[in-house]
């Protein structure tokens, strides 16, 4: 099917076969809530608010001033030499070390300082939730998969449209998930819980003739799966992509990927989507997520890049 790519720039539409490109990005940025806010950045670093803990972590995008002039954390994480790892937390006031609960809607969680400079969830990642809910609004049986799930925070939330399968080369983290699926009171909805290489995985899903209605993927640029495969994302991004596609069909209704930490641009992951999705209908959109900060003169914090596919063309 030929469709128009309309570039929102030049507004010279380019006539290409498959979905309908949208090309010019979008920004998707996410609030803070009640348990989770961007109090301040800058001066490479960032100021958050963790229910009720707050921490200090490195932000190397935070290229401004911060606006207080004070921020009285109780903890900071300390990058070591090596821009892309080490390092470790101090704290000026005891930090709960199993964690304390959180919530964003109906989905619970534990938080916790890792030793991976992380809370133990990604709060830029709300808005993809949401976007994802609102793609199966209305839908109770929708099957949907969560490659490189993590600690399950997005798993939860779709677990309210249908089943869902939740893949992580981490046991340490699908325990965690698990833990917050019986902290949300979610523990008996369908969701198969699986310790496995992404790539091996989808592979395998192919060769059964699996379809989903939804898939989300957040890969790390560099990781392992469970028996020390390899994972290179400019490497293996493409061929765990084509394995995706042939996961949807014309009923299924959303794939969403996001990267970070990567020196690639959304434009480059939309081009992947429209090369591989052309026998399919639909939109294809790309751009940047993004936290804003608390308050009124509140700026936006930049974290990571996406494309997504959706279909509002089901065939009824
Ligand atoms: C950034 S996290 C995903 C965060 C998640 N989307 C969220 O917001 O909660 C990346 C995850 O990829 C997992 N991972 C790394 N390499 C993998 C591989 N080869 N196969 C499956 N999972 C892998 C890690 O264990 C980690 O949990």
């Amino acid at each position: 099917m030929a469709r128009r790519v309309e570039d929102g720039l030049s507004g010279s539409p380019l006539i290409l076969a498959g979905p309908l490109l949208l090309a010019a990005p979008l920004l998707l940025a996410g609030d803070g809530w009640d348990d989770y806010g961007l109090i301040d950045s800058g001066h490479g670093r960032k100021f958050e608010r963790y229910g009720a803990w707050r921490f200090i972590r490195p932000e190397p995008q935070a290229l401004w001033r911060p606006r207080l002039s004070e921020w009285a954390a109780h903890g900071e994480f300390v990058p070591g030499s090596d821009e892309d790892g080490g390092g470790r937390w101090t704290f000026t006031q005891p930090v709960p070390d199993n964690g304390w609960p959180l919530a964003l809607g109906a989905v619970k969680f534990t938080a916790q300082c890792t030793p991976f400079r992380h809370l133990g969830f990604f709060p830029d990642m709300a808005p993809v939730w949401e976007w994802m809910s609102a793609q199966l609004d209305g839908q109770e049986d929708a099957a949907t998969l969560n490659l490189f799930g993590y600690t399950g925070v997005g798993t939860l939330s779709l677990s309210a449209h249908g089943p869902v399968t939740h893949v992580d080369a981490s046991k340490k983290s699908v325990a965690q998930a698990r833990a917050n699926a019986e902290l949300s009171d979610m523990a008996q909805r369908p969701i198969r819980w699986i310790i496995d290489d992404a790539s091996k995985f989808a592979a395998r899903e192919v060769r059964r003739g699996k379809r989903y209605d939804g898939i989300i993927l957040d890969p790390p640029k560099f990781g392992r799966g469970p028996e020390g495969e390899v994972w290179r994302l400019e490497e293996h991004l493409p061929a765990l992509i084509a394995d995706c596609r042939r996961l949807l069909d014309q009923r299924s209704r959303f794939l969403f990927l996001t990267v970070y930490a990567v020196r690639m641009s959304s434009l480059a992951l939309a081009g992947l989507l429209q090369d591989v999705f052309a026998e399919l209908p639909g939109t294809i959109e790309h751009g940047e997520l993004a936290v804003r900060e608390d308050g009124d003169d509140a700026r936006l914090l930049p974290t990571a890049i996406f494309a997504r596919w959706s279909n509002d063309q089901i065939p009824v």
